[in-house]
């Protein structure tokens, strides 16, 4: 089959490789229909991510027809599916808990050891998110296995296109996730960093939850419009000062929840950031979180920050001293995806969450190479990219 491999900094090639089978009694294998694009996807491009290894599939968002099943697989031949990035047993203590990103079952063992010295304890496994998430072969590619078939991928009914659904795999779960760990009271006034799918799912979602106010902030104008079109108040960081506008905003008290919707290659016109660039460059840090710094120096006293970004390792100069001074709440993690896709889809069905706005570009599976230098540097006119392995280039 062919699919996108990476191998290495700004380097990924759809090539022919091995087509997947069934290995484990629960696995399915999926032809996939449609794949996108994300934001954590560019970690891996501008190679941040530890244990990635040269051939490995990329991919963790898409969805396809059913056409192999295991045995103990309860999905059926010919359905379609939208399938969770997070790789869950639905068994385990902490999938009883629905905290399925957390999953001790979902990632193999040999690397469980590397991500017990990382991070105290090892997470689930992730579809194509290097060696640390279990070394899965993601869905940017003709087919993919899917574990644990019978626990995460929904099935869709007839007749609903692919684009409304396709962002269940992640970013409208993430997004909605990020929204939820915010506790939103009402009257609550909610300050989202970043205006990517994650933070446009994350201004949408806190509407639906009852936040009274959004306030989301960006640099790019075609974002910030998206954001607008929801509800949402907009501050352009470039032309404006954050801190000082959401003061302002705020009648000096800051938002009651914070979001950083941006992750680990904030961007930034401050001392901090060109700090954190010299750190990252020469391997002193890992992370640079000039977003979520300022997230915490700006959110109320008593107030609840999430963080739906992803961080890998570590960061300098984080101002623990204000978050734990200021009581502040704090929610994060890869988002146990499982958790609310029921909600989600009949969410859709009944139109009450448009996910279709977001796509601006939809390509073959064979200019996913392009499509990922796209998305990296053109993010003033590219949303988001919908990979089709079925397209024939125009
Ligand atoms: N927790 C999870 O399970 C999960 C799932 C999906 C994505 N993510 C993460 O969420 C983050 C966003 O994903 P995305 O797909 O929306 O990415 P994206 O790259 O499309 O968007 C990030 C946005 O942040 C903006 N930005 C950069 N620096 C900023 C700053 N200082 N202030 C305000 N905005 C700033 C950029 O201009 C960009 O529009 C990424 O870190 C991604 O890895 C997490
Ligand atoms: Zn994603
Ligand atoms: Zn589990």
């Amino acid at each position: 089959m062919r699919a996108l491999t990476w191998h290495g900094k700004h380097d990924v090639r759809v090539e022919t490789v091995d087509d997947p089978g069934i290995v484990n009694p629960r696995d399915a294998v999926i032809k996939v229909t449609s794949t996108a694009i994300c934001g954590s996807d560019l970690h891996l491009y501008d190679n941040y991510i530890p244990s990635m290894m040269k051939g490995d599939i990329l991919g963790h968002e898409f969805m396809g027809e059913v056409v192999e099943i295991g045995p103990k697989s309860t999905l059926k031949l010919g359905e379609r599916v939208v399938v969770p990035f997070t790789i869950a047993c639905g068994s385990c203590y902490h999938c009883g808990k629905q905290q399925f990103s957390a999953c001790d079952n979902g990632n193999p063992a040999e690397n469980q050891d590397a991500g017990e010295k990382l991070y105290g304890q090892t997470m689930s496994g992730l579809f194509g998110y290097s060696h640390l998430t279990g070394g899965y072969a993601g869905g940017q590619a003709e087919y993919v296995r899917v574990p644990f078939s019978d626990v995460g991928p929904i099935v869709i009914p007839d007749g609903v296109d692919d684009d409304k659904v396709l962002f269940l795999s992640d970013i409208l779960p993430t997004g909605w996730m990020a929204a939820e760990n915010c506790d939103i009271a009402p009257g609550d006034t909610v300050a989202v960093w970043g205006c990517g799918p994650v933070g446009l799912f994350a201004v949408q979602s806190a509407f639906l939850l009852g936040a009274e106010r959004v306030i989301a902030i960006d640099h790019f104008d075609n974002r910030l419009a998206l954001a607008k079109r929801f509800g949402a108040e907009t501050i352009n960081y470039k032309t404006t000062d954050v801190a000082m506008a959401l003061r302002e905003l705020t009648g000096g008290v800051g938002p009651d929840a914070c979001i950083d919707a941006v992750g680990l290659e904030a961007h930034g016109l401050t001392a901090d950031n060109v700090y954190d660039q010299i750190k990252v460059s020469s391997f002193m840090a890992t992370d640079r979180p000039h977003a979520l710094r300022q997230a915490i120096m700006a959110c109320r006293k008593g107030g609840k920050l999430s963080i739906p970004g992803v961080y890998g390792g570590f960061v300098d100069k984080f101002p623990i001293g204000a978050l734990m001074e200021k009581g502040l709440q704090v929610k994060t993690g890869q988002t146990h995806v499982q958790r609310n896709l029921p909600a989600l889809l009949t969410a859709i069905l009944d139109g009450k969450i448009d996910t279709t706005f977001l796509i601006s570009h939809r390509m073959p599976l064979e200019a996913a190479a392009e499509a990922y230098k796209l998305f990296k540097e053109e993010q003033d006119r590219v949303t988001k990219v919908v990979l089709k392995p079925g397209m024939v280039a125009a």
